[in-house]
């Protein structure tokens, strides 16, 4: 960090210092939504002109959609793995340039690794879209039918291994039992980071393939940073209500963190579906039966990456969104809890949410709030939950006013909005 220290004004120098305090805590911000790719004259152009406001609300990390050449626009039906001059995001130059300026700001990029499934770009003899193009001049992840799992019938010669997870009915399924796939693969996703300078992974569908499989790439590859998108229904009563009891839900996830290792961890799914009910009059909810948070964050908060929507939930897609008009308590949620918080594109720049969000993460960082910090659930009743985090700030969701004696009269009101409140301990010895 060194060198971008000298010529600058105090405020600035207080800004980088603040970026490298939270390098130790991470905070990620998804960097795109399900429309970035229409963006005239390129989204890596234009997310680059964003990188110092990202950069000053203490984001640690960025998730860039998937990179290479992709059949839908999106980027989510790859084909040519090391084309980035197709992608509709910009070529590879201007993935380059923006990577680099984030790393200029203390930001590290994350790819998003789409490797369930490929598409082909030619058809073989029979006439199916099984010839895969790896998009250099040379043989590299060019691949036939014997490379697709023997049980997606549609596309594969039957002579790959069963598939290892889930199908994905669109595209081909890869077979990551054969060798070479796996060589290279780790050997292109090292390209990412060498080349690129991408520090860390989001694995697309990772329920698509087994956890030894991630774990062969991550053991592979030494990212700074993973993280699965593990998404399974909840549990539902027979009055068709989300149920209380959301552990075998969080189980799966966590299953799948302990299988990778090293430095795995899953976007808590979880979390997002008990939060987006509990801010609905249910605030009970956000408190299990042994008294920690109901998500993975209650269970394994290091590696809990939580989040309040995402490109499929929300954005246009609409999926499974937050309730729109309470969007700032389930961030006054994360941003005060453990876990890894992830800050949405579209809440931070469209939604004019960016200074709400800002003013949390300052919090935050200046309390040393981390991913392992301790939370202490204070109340969870329908219209009040309040917690303590490290015993530094205490945080209220919820339309109650009125909490009484249960916040010390040393804690001070240091953020408010809507049905939310942050309380610093001895604010005034902090600003
Ligand atoms: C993409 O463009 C860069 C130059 O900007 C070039 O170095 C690279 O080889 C190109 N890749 C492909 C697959 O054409």
């Amino acid at each position: 960090m060194g060198k971008h220290l000298v010529p600058l004004s105090l405020a600035l120098l207080l800004l980088i210092s603040f970026a490298s305090d939270v390098a130790v805590a991470q905070i990620l911000f998804q960097g795109f939504n399900w429309e970035s790719w229409r963006k005239d004259g390129g989204w890596y152009n234009f997310l680059r002109g964003h990188v110092h406001d990202i950069a000053g609300a203490g984001v640690t990390h960025v998730w860039l959609p998937p990179p290479s050449h992709s059949v839908a626009e999106q980027g989510y039906m790859p084909g040519r793995l090391y084309d980035l001059n197709s992608s509709k995001y910009g070529n590879q130059e201007d993935l380059k340039s923006l990577i680099s300026a984030l790393s200029d700001s203390g930001v590290k990029s994350v790819a998003d690794i789409v490797i369930n499934h490929r598409c082909a770009d030619y058809k073989d003899s029979r006439g199916i879209y099984c010839i895969f193009e790896g998009g250099t001049p040379d043989s590299r992840l060019d691949w036939g039918p014997h490379m697709i799992c023997s049980d997606d019938t549609l596309f594969s010669d039957g002579t790959g291994n069963p598939d290892t997870g889930l199908d994905f009915a669109a595209a081909p399924d890869i077979d990551h039992l054969n060798q070479q796939v796996q060589r290279e693969l780790s050997d292109w996703l090292n390209w990412l980071k060498t080349d690129l300078g991408f520090d860390g992974w989001r694995f697309d569908f990772a329920k698509g393939y087994s956890a030894p499989m991630a774990k062969i790439y991550v053991d592979n590859t030494s990212p700074e940073f993973v993280v699965a998108e593990i998404w399974s229904n909840m549990a539902y009563g027979n009055d068709g209500k989300l149920a209380y009891d959301q552990n075998a839900h969080r189980q799966e996830i966590v299953n799948w963190i302990s299988a990778v290792g090293g430095p795995a961890a899953a976007f808590d799914f979880t979390t997002k579906g008990i939060l987006q009910a509990a801010v609905e009059g249910e605030l009970w909810r956000l408190r299990d039966p042994n008294g920690k948070a109901p998500g993975v964050v209650g269970w394994w908060p290091e590696k809990a990456v939580t989040f309040v929507d995402n490109h499929d939930t929300g954005s246009t897609q609409k999926m499974w969104p937050f309730p729109s008009d309470k969007v700032m308590q389930g961030y006054a949620y994360i941003l005060t809890h453990p876990g890894v918080p992830t800050i949405f594109y579209d809440h931070f720049f469209d939604w004019g949410l960016k200074d709400e969000i800002t003013h949390l993460t300052s919090i935050r960082a200046r309390n040393g709030i981390h991913p392992g910090s301790t939370l202490r659930i204070v109340a969870s009743d329908a219209d009040l939950y309040l917690a303590a985090v490290d015993e530094k700030i205490m945080v209220k969701i919820g339309p109650r006013y009125d909490v009484g004696n249960l916040v010390p009269s040393n804690f001070q009101v240091v953020a408010h909005g809507n049905d939310y409140a942050v309380w610093e301990k001895n604010a005034g010895d902090m600003e």
